[in-house]
């Protein structure tokens, strides 16, 4: 009975999180993302697998849930509208950050941390590839 409390309550929160995805929302989980890129690199220079692993399956949980918000797929908005229609590029980042943050572990895992830190500024360009693209920034 209590496993299907907890079963019904985690359909219940992915489904209204999934029905209405923040500004508030996606500003927590850009600074996620900002927090996991700083754990790996701390894993990097303290040389800890754990900690750069941690901070790769953040990013790798956390890149999935980015798009555009409820409001921006309404919005008559030119930009926003563009950033809703942008869902092909926001889908080939994910993927992208996605498999790059399994090959940082992978590198780091066998001793490779020079392989391990090109991909981590990889996802790096990733990031700014979206900000910049999408915000003009
Ligand atoms: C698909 C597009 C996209 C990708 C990919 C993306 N961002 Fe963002 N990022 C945004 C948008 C849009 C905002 C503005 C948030 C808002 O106002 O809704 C933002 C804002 C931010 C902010 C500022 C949050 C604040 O406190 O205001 C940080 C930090 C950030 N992103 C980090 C990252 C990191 C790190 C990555 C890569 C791991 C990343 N972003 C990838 C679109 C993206």
């Amino acid at each position: 009975m209590k496993k299907f409390l907890v079963m019904f309550v985690v359909l219940m929160v992915s489904f209204l999180s999934a029905k209405s995805y923040t500004q508030a929302d996606r500003i927590a989980d850009m600074q996620k993302m900002a927090q996991a890129m700083q754990d790996i690199q701390s894993g990097f220079f303290y040389n800890n697998l754990d900690i750069v692993k941690a901070g790769a399956e953040d990013l790798k949980a956390t890149i999935g849930k980015i798009g555009p918000t409820k409001e921006e797929k309404n919005n008559k908005d030119v930009y926003e509208r563009w950033l809703d229609n942008n869902t092909a590029m926001t889908k080939r980042i994910e993927r992208n950050i996605k498999n790059k943050s399994d090959t940082i572990i992978e590198r780091f895992s066998t001793g490779d941390a020079t392989q391990a830190l090109q991909v981590y500024s990889k996802i790096m360009s990733e990031c700014m590839k979206c900000h910049i693209r999408l915000r003009k920034w």
